[in-house]
């Protein structure tokens, strides 16, 4: 696997691919992250992933310095994933200028569910992901399911602004016990790691509610966030939306069989996990 940090190298050395899949991530990998780049191998070669913890997408309060960094590990997993390039700027390759121009997601998809838990979160994505496929011209890249919202909003971007990449959405990867893999459980105590798939269980009981005829989305959120509360968990939303657009569903959609999502954000000691479910 070559290891690249500058743009100008990287774009040498795809120069005259058109099948290129790519797998944008912030390094920490786990087996989530090793099934996206196995996705990536179905749907297009060469397969180049990127680390690169971007300092936009973190707001105030969240910490920036202490984001996990293990690139040394993360190398010898991509390595044997078969990845051919792994593009590692660093903050100076990828912005060596302040950032100035900005994509901002239209606010009925940016601000709520975790873009109002964290104000400027998805622009900072979404200006960091354009970067991305500019620097490496993708024809696909792979995106997980588990962050739903951020998904949505990347596949609404590359279809508003024409690029001439296809988003592919990988399945939640989950341990048996269901908790959905993420970089955060490093951070559950033994206690809280056993507590965890309550998350998910929590969705799967809206799920059934909704699935069995119980259509009033608003009390089986607050049920459920009850629930959580109930269980020392402290919940930011369950949220039931439309698949399409993230938006709450009318009556009219529910009696028209709108397809339907259910997200939450909850957290659990310090640690705030997000999970959902499509019903
Ligand atoms: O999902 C992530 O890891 C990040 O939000 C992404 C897409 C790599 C952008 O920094």
């Amino acid at each position: 696997m070559k290891i690249i940090s500058s743009i100008e190298e990287l774009r040498d050395h795809l120069s005259g691919q058109l099948r290129t899949a790519f797998v944008p991530t912030m390094g920490n990998l786990h087996e989530g992250h090793l099934s996206l780049m196995r996705l990536a191998k179905k749907h297009g070669d060469p397969v180049v992933a990127s680390i690169f913890v971007n300092r936009l997408q973190f707001g105030p309060n969240e910490d920036f310095d202490k984001y996990p960094r293990t690139f040394q590990a993360d190398v010898e997993k991509l390595e044997k994933e078969g990845v051919y390039i792994l593009f590692a700027p660093t903050e100076k390759d990828l912005y060596p200028e302040p950032q100035e121009f900005r994509v901002r997601p239209p606010d009925d998809l940016g601000n709520i569910l975790e873009g109002e838990f964290r104000p400027g979160f998805f622009t900072g994505v979404t200006t960091v992901v354009l970067k991305l496929f500019s620097c490496v011209q993708p024809k696909v890249a792979v995106f997980g399911k588990k962050d739903y919202q951020q998904l949505m909003i990347i596949r609404n971007m590359s279809k508003q602004f024409a690029l001439p990449t296809e988003i592919i959405a990988a399945d939640t990867y989950r341990a048996d016990d269901g908790l959905a893999l993420s970089s955060r459980n490093m951070y559950l105590s033994a206690a809280e790691r056993a507590e965890a798939p309550a998350l998910y269980q929590t969705l799967h009981e809206v799920a059934q509610e909704v699935r069995s005829g119980h259509l009033d989305m608003f009390a089986l959120e607050r049920q459920a966030m009850e629930k959580l509360h109930a269980r020392q968990w402290n919940p930011d939303y369950v949220s039931i939306r439309k698949r399409d657009n993230l938006q709450p569903p009318s009556a009219g959609d529910l009696a028209q069989g709108a397809q339907l999502v259910v997200l939450a954000a909850a957290k659990l000691g310090g640690t705030r996990l997000i999970d959902n479910l499509e019903i």
